[in-house]
């Protein structure tokens, strides 16, 4: 199956090198081709190159693209997106006084979702979930992580998991599965902290790796939850199964959580709304990718992650949903984007850089997605007629999107 996409307006995010991931002042380049073309082959990029230069003539589809731009689907490298009910009644309690953290100190939020996930069946999980995972593909999400983390028992968080991997099997969608068993303190266990951490040592990480169910291990890292000591252990924990962590820390306050991530050679530490000097020096000379979740900060009204003084620091940055039901109940990635622009000060070409190539970088996938490279998975938009990419940020809330393409395949 081929297809040849022709008259493209601008090509964004065309590296012919493929490269990993771009950090500090490289995130203001965004390398593109104007009057283009771009050739796949079954669901490979197989050329690309301006109009001139264009020497095919045949293919089963061919697209027009005349005043439309074509970039890389987006690669969402946190979300939540497996969950079971809503949380809209906190959001309401929320607008009347309550604080996120006054909710979850009363039995909602995390525990909340967790008791409607673990009274909900598999199938229903997955029904419920599916229809999320169609909606972001549609947004232009190409590729999404996925975590655990509502089920808080063992038999639940294999539930999420198998909801997950189920994901995986049946849409063209990129899937990363990540397991957050340490997301919150079941009640059972709020007198007996170690007692948790020993269920998710010794009950699941075994029973999830015999499964072979995930690829990452996160802890939420936070005053309340989880501690530097027992997150040191459950990382531990997880290397010795070959879990990479990818980690919550820094949502709320900040107490070494982004150094022990990087001791701990994680591939990303999300969240760092609440974020200093140290932390940005320990992430210098590391191979562990900062991840902002503007959403979230949107959703919650807590500050931003402090974008400008990582990039500005020559640090990298990716960009991500947080997709949830209690702090981000959104998927819109080409929203993340915009709102790391308006109230982040990213420039469109660092959002762009930081949603597509540093996404991928954050989920371990950027040898194969994240940028228009020969050879690399064709995951692309094609937007409606727009005057620039510029656009993109500048007009939030409308959907720019014509055309998502997924591992080749045009979604319908
Ligand atoms: O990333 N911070 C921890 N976990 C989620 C929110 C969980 C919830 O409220 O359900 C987050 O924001
Ligand atoms: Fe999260």
């Amino acid at each position: 199956m081929s297809m040849l996409i022709i008259n493209i307006k601008e090509l964004l995010q065309v590296r012919n090198q493929n490269i990993f991931k771009v950090s500090g002042a490289e995130m203001k380049h965004l390398p593109t081709l104007k009057n283009a073309f771009l050739l796949i082959e079954d669901d490979k990029i197989v050329d690309y190159g301006t109009m001139d230069k264009c020497i095919h003539n045949q293919a089963k589809t061919i697209i027009d693209a005349t005043n439309k731009l074509v970039l890389p689907a987006w690669c969402d490298s946190h979300s939540h997106i497996v969950y079971a009910g809503n949380r809209e009644q906190e959001f309401v309690d929320r607008i009347n006084g309550l604080s996120y953290t006054e909710i979850a100190n009363r039995g909602g939020g995390i525990l909340n979702s967790a008791n409607t996930l673990q009274n909900t069946s598999e199938e229903e999980l997955y029904q419920q979930s599916i229809k999320r995972v169609k909606q972001v593909m549609k947004l232009g999400t190409g590729a999404l992580e996925i975590k655990s983390g509502y089920g808080l028992t063992v038999a639940s968080e294999l539930k999420m998991l198998r909801v997950i991997r189920r994901i995986k099997d049946n849409y063209p969608i990129k899937v990363k599965a990540t397991f957050l068993g340490a997301h919150a303190f079941p009640n059972e266990y709020i007198n007996n902290k170690k007692g948790y951490i020993d269920v998710i040592i010794n009950e699941m990480l075994p029973k999830i790796a015999n499964e072979n169910l995930a690829d990452y291990i996160d802890v939420f890292c936070e005053k309340g939850y989880f501690s530097l000591a027992d997150t040191e252990a459950i990382l531990s924990a997880g290397k010795q199964y070959g879990l990479i962590p990818k980690i919550h820390v820094n949502q709320f306050n900040a107490f070494g959580g982004v150094a022990l991530g990087v001791k701990h050679k994680a591939l990303s530490v999300d969240h760092l709304e609440e974020l200093n000097q140290e932390d940005i020096d320990a992430l210098k000379g590391s191979e562990t990718m900062p991840v902002a979740l503007p959403s979230c900060s949107f959703f919650l009204s807590i500050p931003y992650t402090p974008a400008r003084q990582i990039m500005d620091s020559g640090l990298p940055l990716a960009l991500a949903t947080d997709y949830n039901p209690g702090s981000t109940p959104s998927g819109n990635m080409n929203f993340v984007v915009s709102t790391a622009c308006i109230k982040m000060k990213m420039t469109p070409e660092e959002a762009i850089n930081a949603a597509t190539l540093n996404g991928a970088y954050a989920m371990g996938i950027s040898d194969n997605y994240g940028s228009i490279t020969k050879g690399k998975k064709a995951n692309v938009i094609i937007t409606n007629p727009i005057p620039s990419y510029n656009y993109l940020p500048y007009s939030f809330g409308e959907n720019n999107i014509e055309t998502v393409i997924i591992n080749g395949t045009i979604i319908k």
